[in-house]
């Protein structure tokens, strides 16, 4: 145990200073934007977000002269999407940032979608000189009369302060609405540059390849693969070195999905493979095995059978697909399911299950219809109590979910599944409900997510970085809510930057990530405290004290002498963010439901879990909290998460809990993280 110190974090909350002003103005040109105070509610204090107006995709990662530079797509004139451009910002150490002027503006042709930026050493575009090779901005214009959307490039001869356009023409048109955010790399083997973008809608990865940045030869195409979605965004192709082996690279594809990703919305997949110079060839996805279990209810027979409907949403017995009037039906297994759009979606009631017992740690089932919690949903009932609930994804397709119930074993439960909503979406579809002592998410467990939280997206990495690292900068946000987020005068931020790595796990290679080492610089008053079980070092973090809105926590504990274990962060007696590892079930969860603010989205608040096999004696977690996000670094970065939580001003407390033991807590360590805004 060593020194323990009061950590006492307070925040300047002033939302209310800036309710006066309703709309964001941008001054002529020449005039500073006022600058905001980075004090107000939910402004994050470690990661990047502009002074004020949308952000989303980081843009144009690029390393030059001790500056790492940051592109964005920004709208300059208001909080909401709109107006594409490029915004920027600079920094010597990834951390401090400062924002500078936008760097590539919205043209009257075209508006500048996502896009990369690579440091032309050798001037082959012939953009700049020998002497003062360019920087080349490679990106998407979306040509809002045609809709077309085309591969642009730019330069910029002074350290990416002033850009200009290579003509008004496209470098690569295919002719498509749905062709963009190339990301350009150097590709020594081959000799030429590599542009990746993606073909959304076809779920497509183009590649092209190019001698001077001006003229691109088309050399394959990869996908569709893995998870589809609804499209296919900001793609980036890397090679890393397999357990730190820089004799043993591997590829790795990236590729952001929208629509339908794990938890719905926006998320980010990867593919580790071969990269030939002209094709990239994906490793088999992982195989998913059934899990053993028995089927509670798989809905084949003319009847509902000993389940009792009330209302009219349910009818007699299970419908066979799509009822009269609505869109196909996909997703159910066998002939017959659950379907309540029998009065389409007027109708309502329940059908509600026979009493059983949960003796196994997972309730599956299929699931498809309209997303509206509580309304249309399936609830797992514990003395009459609802303690589980899921509803649709407002998508015919029935998708695979579950409930754990893992601390629920011995109870007597019912299933219930209800349609109370008459509006659009008011009905829900349900299939084959398994008790089984593994998950069959195909999404979960076939694809290979680079986060497992919700918001992560646009992912890509720096171009010509000092140092053999990779690091890259995801979105966090969501297109499911972003433009709905509460706060103002800016829209969404940008994570951490993370160092990627490639590790082989007994299930297969993995990308891990961890937050860069600068970021240190930031760890203001620390506690410690190690080799004492819980209950002890809650105490002593009680007594010292220990609170605070921007947290780094260190945690390793031991993980065979609990049923679950985890840290509850930004807590107060009416919220909280809890981190739980489930040993049985090898899951580890981030539950924001508590978090606070989330009604402006159904799909805030929410539990985000995935599998975390193989942890052996001792957990490690590394979690970077602030103001109004948390990024967990689990098992040195093999899963994570990036969750939103927007909670209130007094909810900063910190602890741990057990259950089903009081493991011992080989070492914990919190640190105060100081503002990077804030000298
Ligand atoms: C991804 C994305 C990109 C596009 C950009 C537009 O989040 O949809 O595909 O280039 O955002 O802002």
């Amino acid at each position: 145990m060593q020194s323990t110190r009061t950590l006492l974090l307070t925040l300047g909350l002033s939302a209310a200073l800036f309710s006066c002003a309703t709309t964001s103005v941008t001054p002529p040109p020449g005039f500073p934007l006022p600058r905001a105070t980075y004090d107000e509610q939910w402004r994050p204090q470690v990661h990047f977000t502009p002074q004020r107006n949308w952000m989303n995709d980081p843009n144009g990662l690029v390393y030059l002269d001790g500056e790492y530079h940051l592109f964005y797509q920004h709208n300059p004139f208001g909080n909401t999407w709109g107006h594409m451009s490029w915004g920027h910002a600079v920094s010597k150490d990834l951390v401090h940032w400062e924002e500078l002027p936008v760097a590539i503006p919205e043209a009257e042709d075209i508006a500048i979608f996502s896009g990369a930026a690579v440091y032309d050493k050798n001037n082959t575009s012939g953009l700049g000189t020998a002497a003062n090779p360019p920087l080349v901005a490679i990106f998407t214009g979306w040509n809002k009369s045609t809709n077309n959307q085309s591969q642009y490039i730019a330069s910029s001869t002074d350290k990416g302060r002033t850009w200009t356009r290579y003509g008004t023409a496209p470098v690569l048109d295919i002719g498509s609405t749905e062709s963009r955010d190339p990301k350009v790399f150097w590709h020594e083997p081959g000799k030429q540059w590599i542009m990746v973008f993606a073909k959304a809608k076809e779920h497509k990865v183009a590649i092209y390849g190019s001698k001077d940045l001006k003229n691109w030869n088309h050399l394959s195409d990869f996908g569709p693969y893995g998870s589809e979605g609804d499209v296919w965004e900001v793609p980036d192709l890397i090679q890393l070195p397999v357990d730190g082996d820089p004799t043993k690279k591997k590829w790795v594809m990236i590729v952001s999905v929208n629509g339908g990703s794990l938890y719905g919305g926006s998320g980010i997949q990867y593919f580790p493979g071969e990269f030939n110079g002209t094709t990239f060839t994906p490793d088999p996805l992982p195989v998913v095995s059934e899990p053993t279990g028995v089927v509670f209810a798989d809905f084949e027979g003319p009847t509902y059978g000993d389940w009792v409907a009330t209302g009219d949403a349910f009818g007699t017995g299970p419908a066979q697909g799509a009822l009269p009037g609505q869109s196909p039906v996909t997703g159910f297994k066998g002939k017959g399911l659950v379907n309540t759009f029998l009065n389409f979606d007027q109708g309502t009631g329940t059908l509600t299950s026979p009493e059983f017992l949960i003796n196994k740690p997972f309730i599956t089932f299929l699931m498809g219809g309209g997303n509206h919690p509580g309304e249309t949903a399936m609830n797992l009932l514990v003395d009459g109590k609802v303690v589980r609930s899921a509803t649709g994804q407002d998508s015919e397709a029935l998708r695979a979910k579950f409930f754990d119930v893992a601390d629920l074993k011995g109870k007597k439960a019912k299933l219930q599944i209800l349609d109370t909503h008459t509006g659009g979406w008011g009905h829900i579809n349900v299939d084959h409900i398994m008790f089984t002592d593994a998950v069959v998410n195909e999404m979960e467990f076939k694809t290979l997510w680079a986060d497992f939280g919700k918001d992560f997206y646009a992912g890509v990495t720096y171009d010509n970085l000092p140092t053999d690292e990779k690091i890259w900068i995801g979105w966090m946000s969501n297109w499911q809510y972003a433009g709905a987020l509460p706060t103002y005068p800016w829209r969404n931020a940008q994570s951490i930057p993370r160092k990627l790595s490639l590790k082989t796990t007994p299930e297969g290679l993995r990308l891990a990530q961890e937050p860069i080492q600068a970021l240190k610089t930031q760890r203001g008053v620390n506690f410690s405290a190690g080799n004492l079980p819980v209950s002890q070092v809650n105490e002593r973090l009680k007594a010292a004290g220990v609170r605070g809105k921007t947290l780094e926590v260190l945690l390793e504990i031991d993980a065979k002498d609990a049923e679950a274990l985890g840290l509850k962060l930004h807590k107060s007696s009416a919220e909280q963010t809890v981190i739980t590892y489930n040993r049985a079930a090898e899951r580890i969860s981030v539950d924001r439901t508590q978090a606070g603010e989330g009604s402006f989205s159904n799909g805030f608040p929410e539990v985000h879990a995935a599998p975390l096999k193989n942890v052996g004696d001792t957990l490690t977690l590394h979690v970077i909290l602030d103001t109004s996000s948390i990024e967990v670094f689990a098992e040195d970065g093999r899963v994570v998460f990036s969750d939103l939580t927007l909670s209130s001003p007094s909810s900063d407390g910190i602890e741990l809990f057990s259950t089903g033991g009081d493991p011992v807590v080989r070492k914990l360590e919190v640190f105060e993280l100081k503002s990077i805004w804030k000298k």
